[in-house]
């Protein structure tokens, strides 16, 4: 018993989102009754059926609820009826921006058991982080029409960098390359040999910060390199910083050599704030309610969430229970494919979790 309570919001969001997040809570009750804390989980309908509904993305205070909460468990967001970025940009990205989740960590580990779609690469070669700017870059949102629908039109998107928003991402990815304590190795994935302004500002900073972390050796490769070697050499790496919008596309090929959008998982973190943890992928509307979408990615999320509340055995122990499940029980990763149900392997994670 260690008396501790943690305040847990909870957006389901859409699709399959629910689903997979009501396993995680199972796991993460399970976790807090045996290592004797407690997590108090409050829901809220923040999805696109509301929006239908209402018109509104995030509703009237909702940001100031939601930032009274330590963490925060996101399902999906994403809905077929409504058009292509409105929930994205009004739900998700709202609350990383205005929340200053300023970290996107996105571990890629590759589980025993797992299929890999890459010859001859098991579980020690697939084993890296990668931590991704969560605020700036081209998401910012910065840019606008010149001549809007004419043959003369002009379209700019502009990435922003601003000095403390890198350096603080690289601190952080300095501090956890030394807390991990694995290869002590922190690459910079970018581009400084054609976004000479913008990456030109991350790798003065990178390199000025590494010299306060005289353990970790400072490494660098283009972003293009990188993607290569994720699938030609993954076990060079062990945690990767970028920028979010390199973040956001070497993650997804991070998630497939690791088994796929079955076990992805981030955090996306203020280390000084609320924090919000969700399964990588999407809300997958058409495996909706069949009890057939793979709740792992969401257990994992509610592992990392743990270890970020400072309950790192009961984070690693669902781990482990997780891990457990994908060696010895589960048949394929892909939703449909599992050899059971997604309530069935929440329970049999949640079930690990008590006695493993
Ligand atoms: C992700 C997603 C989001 C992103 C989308 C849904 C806005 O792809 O979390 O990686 O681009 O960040
Ligand atoms: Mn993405």
């Amino acid at each position: 018993m260690n008396g501790n309570t943690y305040e847990i919001g909870v957006i389901g969001g859409d699709g399959t989102g629910p689903e997979v997040i009501r396993e995680s809570v199972k796991v993460l009750k399970a976790a807090a009754a045996r290592f004797g804390f407690k997590l108090n989980f409050t829901d809220y309908d923040l999805n696109g059926t509301r929006y239908l509904r209402t018109g509104e993305t995030l509703p009237e205070g909702a940001l100031e609820e939601l930032k009274r909460h330590k963490a925060l468990l996101l399902g999906a967001i994403g809905h077929p009826g409504v058009k292509p970025g409105i929930l994205e940009k009004g739900i998700l990205l709202r609350l990383r921006f205005e929340l200053d989740m300023y970290i996107n960590l996105r571990p890629v580990k590759l589980y025993p058991g797992v299929q890999c779609p890459l010859k001859d690469k098991g579980p020690e070669d697939i084993d890296f982080v990668v931590i991704r700017e969560n605020t700036e870059g081209l998401y910012a949102g910065a840019g606008g029409f010149l001549k809007k629908g004419t043959k003369d039109e002009v379209a700019i998107q502009e990435s922003i960098n601003t000095r403390k928003g890198v350096e603080r991402c690289v601190r952080y990815a300095f501090d956890y390359t030394a807390r991990r304590n694995k290869a002590n190795k922190l690459t910079l994935s970018g581009k400084t040999n054609v976004l000479t302004y913008a990456f030109d500002l991350w790798e003065r900073v990178f390199y000025e910060v590494a010299k306060d972390y005289p353990g970790i050796k400072p490494d660098y490769a283009h972003v293009d390199a990188t993607t290569m070697w994720f699938v030609k050499n993954p076990e060079w790496f062990d945690v990767i910083v970028t920028d979010n919008m390199f973040g956001d596309i070497i993650t997804d090929l991070g998630a497939m050599i690791q088994g796929g959008m079955g076990i992805a998982a981030g955090g996306n973190i203020n280390p000084e704030g609320t924090s919000m943890f969700e399964p990588i992928g999407g809300s997958a509307p058409k495996y909706t309610g069949q009890n057939i979408i793979n709740p792992l990615a969401a257990i994992c999320a509610g592992a990392m969430m743990l270890e970020y509340l400072g309950e790192t055995e009961a984070g690693q122990t669902i781990e482990k229970a997780v891990m457990e499940v994908t060696a010895k029980h589960i048949k394929n990763l892909a939703a449909g494919h599992m050899g059971m149900g997604t309530v069935e392997v929440g329970d049999l994670v949640a079930d690990l979790t008590a006695t493993i």
